[in-house]
């Protein structure tokens, strides 16, 4: 089994730079190409300009390249059935396929998911009308929560906290179509009150493993202030999720996802990222995504001990997974950096100077990057670079981030300066 396999990785984001850099220390991993990948990948690797959402496009690579196992980053290709156009071809791949995607491409499915295995959530209800969205707002008020169905990169989700922010989002998603067809749809929901983690599951089939409980901070603010993004920085594992929480969480909430997955004739191979609140009256899921985390990812993967390519490869041949994992019990932090505006419009083409050396198990990883034909890094994207590293004190790991944060130089480079400030306060 050893340097068996060539592996593609799609995306281009920090996620994809730290799967790649997985895919290196793998020991069953003999060459590994991304597409259409990064900066800071293509001082790895060799990248091919294929978007992720050229489905045949993919396929093709893959033949050409002899790929014996793709990796899939984002959602939308597993959401355009990526998945399953390359089992069409016998090549193996890590994701769900398209019915699987389906409980993140769709929040309605998701919801009713949920309902039917009696999965803890917020109550809701689905709407494709404005007037009996407004009718059910009558009689649920602010604060409320208005949703997106289809998918809207994280921004289809508006916490209403007055009946008219509640009133104006219906109608803009609905008549004006603010978010596209991703709004044609919407599920308005009771607003959960609580601390929020996420648990990342690898799945195959009947069995799953999970990663560390991490947090993101998906305001662009200090103080989790401001618009939403992507997520300016994450930690893990968090403390604000109790071992045995967790086990609840397992037992409530991942479990009867995986038996009805089962009973719905879906096999799904690949990860659940559950987004929970933890309420007063318990652990409550918010959402599933089909796919690992970004920036999460940078913070979980580095604390896997196993061999974690051969995790996936597990999981993307629907063999058991281990019973168990085995997890540093170090912290882990990453700090997001990004161009001024974002997550509006932001320059882009800004060259950036990096430190030549880092600290001891520290990396800087990249997003939107690109690497120009004098070997220069430029910017290239919102969400530009992101600062990682691990040891035993959240509050150190902390400082020697911010240290090579402060380091980094190019024009419009912002960063949050309090990622894990609850996780510091706990510690103190
Ligand atoms: P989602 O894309 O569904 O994860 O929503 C994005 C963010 O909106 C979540 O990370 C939460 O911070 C917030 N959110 C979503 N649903 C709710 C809810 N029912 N109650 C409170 N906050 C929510
Ligand atoms: N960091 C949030 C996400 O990947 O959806």
């Amino acid at each position: 089994m050893e340097n068996q396999l060539n592996i593609l990785v799609i995306g281009s984001g920090g996620r994809e730079h730290a799967l790649v850099n997985k895919c290196l220390e793998s020991p069953i991993c003999k060459k590994v190409i991304a597409a259409p990948g990064n900066g800071g990948m293509a001082q790895l690797i060799e990248c091919f300009p294929t978007s992720v959402e050229d489905i045949p496009g993919i396929v093709a690579l893959a033949k050409s390249q002899s790929i014996d196992f793709v990796i899939v980053g984002p959602e939308v290709p597993l959401c355009l059935g990526l998945v399953d156009a390359l089992a069409d071809e016998n090549i193996l791949a890590y994701g769900p396929k398209k019915d699987g995607a389906e409980l993140e491409s769709s929040k309605t499915f998701c919801k009713n998911f949920f309902k039917k295995y009696k999965i803890p959530t917020a109550e809701y209800q689905s709407f494709t009308a404005v007037e009996p969205a407004l009718d059910y707002l009558k009689s649920h008020p602010a604060p409320i929560v208005v949703k997106a169905s289809g998918l809207a990169a994280g921004k289809g989700v508006i916490i209403a906290q007055t009946n008219k922010e509640a009133e104006d989002a219906v109608r803009s998603m609905i008549l004006d179509k603010t978010f596209g067809e991703s709004g044609s749809e919407i599920v308005i929901e009771e607003c959960l009150v609580g601390e929020e983690v996420s648990i990342h599951a690898i799945v195959s089939g009947e069995t799953f493993l999970c990663l560390s409980p991490s947090q993101d901070h998906k305001r662009i603010g200090e103080g989790d202030t401001g618009l939403n993004t992507g997520g300016m920085g994450a930690y893990a594992p968090t403390s604000a999720l109790s071992k045995e929480m967790q086990v609840v969480i397992e037992k409530t909430i991942l479990l009867p996802t995986i038996h009805g997955l089962i009973a719905e004739g879906i096999q799904y191979n690949g990860t659940l990222y559950a987004g929970l609140m933890l309420t007063e009256s318990g652990p409550k899921i918010l959402e599933y995504n089909v796919r690992f985390g970004d920036p999460e990812t940078q913070v979980l993967l580095p604390l896997v001990e196993d061999d974690f390519v051969q995790l996936l490869y597990t999981s993307a041949r629907n063999l058991p997974l281990p019973a168990e994992i085995n997890l540093s019990s170090d912290k882990c932090m990453t700090v997001v950096i990004a161009s001024d505006g974002y997550p509006g419009a932001y320059p882009k083409g800004e060259p950036i100077n990096m430190p030549e050396v880092l600290p001891e198990n520290t990396q800087i990883i990249h997003a939107g990057t690109l690497l120009d034909s004098t070997d220069q890094i430029l910017s290239n994207g919102g969400r530009v670079l992101t600062v990682t590293s691990r040891g035993d004190s959240i509050k150190e790991t902390a400082q020697t981030i911010y240290s090579v944060c402060d380091s980094i130089d190019y024009k419009s480079k912002i960063f949050r300066r309090d990622i894990a400030h609850r996780e510091i306060k706990r510690s103190n």
